[in-house]
């Protein structure tokens, strides 16, 4: 199967010019000017970019937590990915307690295995860091699994200890793989949040207050400065907070590989969203929504490249029946928020139309830089040789995001009635259309795993 895009204006992170894209079977053979060859398929890109698919490395399709299940299952949030723009996610693995890292894969692959609509990689989760875990990280390197989250936050589930961070770290530092930090202090927020309970404070906004950002650049900070020690790059992931970003900022000031993500809820979304008593809980998640005055410190954080990716956490729960289990007391609401629909066109918005990034800067947060620190290495790019994961994105169409419109299997939308400029007209997965004109086209099963290459860091 031969398609040619015509017309279009292609935007990568390096350049946006204006060239036909020429897809031979699953990648691009050919970007030239005016391509005539016989095709199966023309598109007419005209008067729209071209850009690689988006990439989103932090999402949990069916994560166990709190007492409860992650609504979208692999087929319907990639479905629903896809519809937003995105043709390849990460999703994290979780190591049972006491188990393997193996085993945490091992769930993983079948819950992804015939049902995911576009390509997909995995993270682990490790939530029991041993000893013996360390010589099963080097093999995972080895086999494309080349990234591991470890936690300072959520004790008795998740958390860590510093030695425990440290050697894993240390093995990483052997193995070219890359950890991940979920960094908020887990323990002392448990003390503030058991007093605001004790005080009376049970409705959502206990859950912004309890989580201080000073709890937050402390960790931060923590785990950079453990990294640095260990000799290892370190990656924070959801960043929500100027103290956070700041400990980043100064240790890439220094020459430090550290690198970090926020996710669009924090550069939208506000602490005061977690108010109007238990309607907040729909906007409970770890770290939590922010005072609106870090957001725009967000914002340069991308502009400088002190934030390299902008991801989702994608983390659905209904409102009804999931997130109501925290009636009464916060801390049983469970954490997280859908977004994996909404990045794109939102980063398009308040990036390129807010008249904040460049065009090519938009690709490289969404695409570009998640490829390389990823090692999705034939992916992100629109050029000959790349997987033909491609959007005809129209940076001029305007459209209203809502729960009753929006294809994540999830009972409400963060961003109901907020109208957003930008939106993929078609989206292509290896070479085959799967989204066209709000058409769905694809099939579940078609997503392949990913075996991804040691990270390429940016700069
Ligand atoms: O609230 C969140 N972020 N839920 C998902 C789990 C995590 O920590 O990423
Ligand atoms: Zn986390
Ligand atoms: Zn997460």
């Amino acid at each position: 199967m031969r398609t040619l895009i015509k017309g279009g204006t292609i935007v990568n992170a390096d350049s946006m010019v204006r060239a036909d894209v020429l897809v031979d079977g699953e990648r691009i053979t050919t970007i030239g000017l005016q391509i005539d060859v016989p095709v199966d398929r023309t598109i007419d890109a005209t008067g729209k970019w071209v850009i690689p698919g988006a990439i989103d490395i932090h999402t949990h399709m069916e994560l166990p937590f709190g007492g409860t299940f992650a609504k979208d299952t692999f087929e319907t949030g990639t479905r629903a990915a896809a519809f937003g723009g995105t043709t390849t996610i990460i999703d994290f693995a979780v190591q049972p307690r006491g188990g393997t890292l193996r085993q945490g894969l091992d769930t993983w692959h079948e819950k992804a295995d015939g049902k995911a609509c576009i390509d997909y990689g995995f993270h682990c989760i490790v939530s029991d860091m041993r000893d013996d875990l360390l010589p099963e990280m080097d093999r995972l390197v080895d086999e494309g699994v080349t990234t591991f989250k470890l936690f300072t936050a959520y004790p008795g589930v998740f958390l860590s200890d510093d030695g425990a961070i440290f050697k894993a770290m240390k093995q990483s530092a052997h193995n070219g793989g890359l950890i991940m930090m979920h960094a908020e202090n887990g323990p002392v927020i448990d003390v503030v949040a058991a007093d605001l309970v004790a005080r009376g404070t049970t409705d959502p906004i206990g859950h912004g207050l309890a989580r201080y950002s000073i709890f937050e650049g402390e960790a931060t900070n923590r785990v950079i400065r453990l990294a640095q020690a260990a000799g290892a790059p370190v990656y924070i992931v959801h960043l929500s907070a100027r103290e956070a970003l700041n400990a980043v900022r100064a240790a890439r000031d220094e020459g430090l590989p550290a690198f970090a993500e926020t996710c669009p809820q924090y550069l939208f979304l506000s602490l005061d969203d977690l108010g109007h008593g238990f309607e907040g809980a729909k906007f409970v998640c770890s770290p939590p929504l922010r005072p609106a005055d870090h957001q725009d410190e967000l914002w340069k954080g991308l502009v400088h490249d002190d934030l390299q990716v902008v991801s989702t956490d994608h983390c659905p729960f209904d409102f009804h029946g999931q997130k109501e289990l925290g009636r009464g007391d916060f801390r049983k609401i469970p954490n997280g928020l859908p977004g994996v629909e909404d990045r794109v066109d939102l980063i398009h918005d308040g990036g390129v139309a807010g008249g904040r990034i460049t065009p090519s800067r938009f690709v490289e947060i969404v695409s570009t830089a998640p490829a390389r620190l990823f090692g999705l290495t034939r992916k992100g790019v629109v050029g000959a040789g790349f997987d033909a994961d491609l959007v005809v994105y129209d940076p001029a169409r305007r459209h209203t995001i809502s729960a009753s419109t929006h294809h994540m299997d999830v009972d409400y939308s963060c961003y109901e009635g907020r109208e957003v400029q930008g939106g993929s007209d078609v989206v292509l997965s290896r070479g085959k259309v799967i989204v066209e004109g709000g058409q769905w086209l694809g099939k579940a099963g078609d997503g392949r795993f990913i075996k991804r290459e040691r990270s390429s860091f940016l700069r």
